[in-house]
């Protein structure tokens, strides 16, 4: 379906050509000043220059087209030269029942779907999740299910954090308590167990020990590097340990992400890129692109029009090891070589904006990536406390991100009983669900390049600009209808009827900009103006639910043409929070 926007600006361009002017002078936009009119043309002002005219005579010529055509309710020409636009309300009803039977509700999906390769939630094996990595799942999930909603072939990577000192560390803290196990033994040519031997919890604790242990103790870090060393040049029972770390930490993320509603398509790791290494860095020097600077293996990035100091990308240390940006570049070959994207986003802190810079650089200098392929860094802000600062526990400590996620629900269950008696297992339940909106809401709805505060209590409010309230909308209009349908109301044959009310009409034109808003939205990456929609159309609905007799209405055919616009409310606010990532209950 076209935009409503364009469906006017082209009735607008056409009365500006009948009245005797060029048609680039109609584009309508939506009305800054709602208390006059729904919609503004703001052409006569540019046209007033080509045609020496006074602007406000040009936007009176227009207007005594526009009063003409049925579409507009009314047509105004305000000083010094704005066309002040109310559309009928049988044309916005049209649009919304076309809308309700269209796909997607009338978004059209994107001529040219792209391929588009999202890195982002980039935990770090063994080592717990904490809130940092919160904002880059949550984020990054709603990016690739907007691509997907518009039409892109949307594909999620999670860049696991697999490659490094930390396996090192953990591997050195075993053997020091187990140094029996079959896999510190050289000589060992067996198979290895199946079982890994250790638990989830038990890794968890084991990675925090050794890294505090080895910042007090140089050779217990010596020992863990060289660990790191050997397990990187293909010892055995360090690789068998590894996979036994990769494994029983998988299952646990995958577990984390799945309670946030986000899922992965790939779970490829730095790992996996480390295959591609050795060719990489051959080529980049045959091809005469690094060169050796201080024993170190650099690529230079710097361009004549930076204004600030671009530092050159390192491939290799001086003693041959690869880097945090040999591993990612060497992603970016695997990623072309099996997925030929046009786009690659990286969904990452904003604090590794430069280093990004320098990656992005040295691929496209090297030629890894096509001249068209587009590189994104989508870099998020940092999550706060009140006080402003990291967010942080009680104590000070790091904040794992299941404390966070029990203390949301925590707090919303108390808010679910207190507001009625519940069963408490489906109340629990409940608080999973509007918990999670309260936390996804919460991030989404700023920029994401901007910090923000987390705030427990006014995230978790269901007044406000909050997924609660989102969701008790949501419920509201479920229980409208279902109140209906059990009074014996059908609903298939409903129809939408032009509003009768300014609160009616209201809700009907924030519907009918849902195509153009997804659209803007996934081109601007920034699902908070998903966010900020639908708040607006919360917000119009309650307006107009508060002012409408509705189930209580005795005109038969007023009550359905109601009943029909609910369903595409809801229809449109749960395929808006579905982008978001999250989904509503049918009680709270
Ligand atoms: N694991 C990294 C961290 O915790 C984030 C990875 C971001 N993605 C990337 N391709 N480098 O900071």
């Amino acid at each position: 379906m076209k935009k409503i926007l364009d469906l006017i600006s082209e009735q607008v361009a056409a009365a500006f050509v009948q009245a005797g002017y060029d048609e680039t002078y109609g584009k309508v936009s939506i009305s800054n000043r709602p208390d006059l009119c729904e919609y503004q043309c703001n052409g006569a002002m540019a046209a007033a220059k080509r045609y020496h005219k006074a602007p406000i005579m040009i936007a009176g010529d227009v207007v005594a087209v526009l009063k003409e055509n049925d579409i507009f309710e009314q047509a105004d020409a305000a000083a010094p030269g704005f066309i002040n636009i109310k559309v009928s309300p049988a044309f916005v009803s049209d649009y919304l029942k076309e809308m309700s039977v269209s796909e997607k509700f009338g978004l059209e999906p994107v001529k040219e779907p792209r391929t588009i390769m999202i890195d982002y939630g980039g935990p770090n094996v063994a080592k717990p999740l904490h809130v940092g990595h919160l904002r880059s799942a949550i984020i990054g999930e709603s990016i690739k299910r907007l691509g997907r909603y518009v039409g892109h072939r949307m594909i999620g990577d999670v860049h696991l954090g697999d490659w490094g000192l930390q396996m090192g560390l953990i591997i050195t803290e075993l053997r020091r308590r187990r140094p029996q196990l079959v896999y510190f033994d050289p000589d060992y040519e067996g198979e290895y167990p199946k079982e890994a031997p250790f638990t989830i919890s038990e890794l968890e604790e084991i990675y925090p020990a050794a890294s505090a242990y080895s910042k007090e103790h140089p050779d217990y870090k010596e020992e863990a590097m060289q660990a790191t060393y050997e397990l990187q040049h293909g010892r055995r029972g360090y690789q068998a340990l590894l996979s036994h770390i990769l494994n029983v930490s998988v299952t646990d993320l995958k577990r984390n992400y799945r309670n946030l509603n986000v899922d992965f398509d790939l779970w490829k790791g730095e790992s996996d890129a480390q295959p591609y290494i050795p060719e990489m860095v051959q080529y980049m020097k045959d091809e005469g692109y690094a060169y050796i600077s201080d024993g170190a293996l650099v690529v230079d990035v710097k361009e004549e029009t930076d204004t600030k100091e671009i530092p050159p990308c390192m491939i290799l240390k001086s003693d041959g090891a690869s880097l945090y940006n040999t591993t990612d570049l060497a992603t970016i070959v695997w990623r072309m070589r099996d997925y030929h994207p046009d786009e690659l986003i990286y969904v990452v802190d904003k604090r590794q904006e430069l280093y990004f810079t320098q990656v992005f650089r040295c691929a496209r200098k090297t030629k890894l990536v096509d001249e068209d392929t587009k590189l994104t860094f989508l870099g998020f802000g940092t999550m706060n406390g009140k006080d402003g600062k990291p967010f942080k526990t009680r104590e000070g400590g790091v904040m794992r991100l299941e404390k966070l996620i029990d203390g949301i629900n925590e707090e919303m269950y108390r808010k679910i009983v207190e507001n009625h008696e519940a069963d408490p297992e489906e109340a629990r339940q409940t608080a999973k669900i509007v918990g999670l909106s309260a936390i996804k809401y919460g991030d989404l709805s700023n920029q994401a390049s901007k910090d923000y505060i987390f705030d427990i209590d006014r995230f978790t409010s269901f007044e406000g600009n909050t997924g609660p309230y989102i969701l008790y909308t949501i419920v509201r209009i479920k229980s409208i209808l279902n109140k209906y349908r059990e009074n014996g109301g059908q609903t298939q044959d409903c129809v939408i009827r032009p509003a009768q009310s300014a609160s009616e009409k209201a809700l009907m034109l924030q519907l009918a900009r849902f195509n153009g808003v997804m659209e803007n939205a996934f081109e601007e990456i920034a699902p908070h103006k998903v966010c900020s929609y639908i708040y607006d159309l919360a917000n119009e609905f309650n307006h107009f639910y508060h002012e409408t007799k509705i189930l209580t209405q005795e005109d038969e055919e007023k009550k359905r043409g109601y009943i029909a616009l609910l369903m595409l409310a809801k229809g449109v606010l749960e395929d808006c929070i579905d982008v978001l990532g999250f989904s509503a209950p049918d009680r709270m």
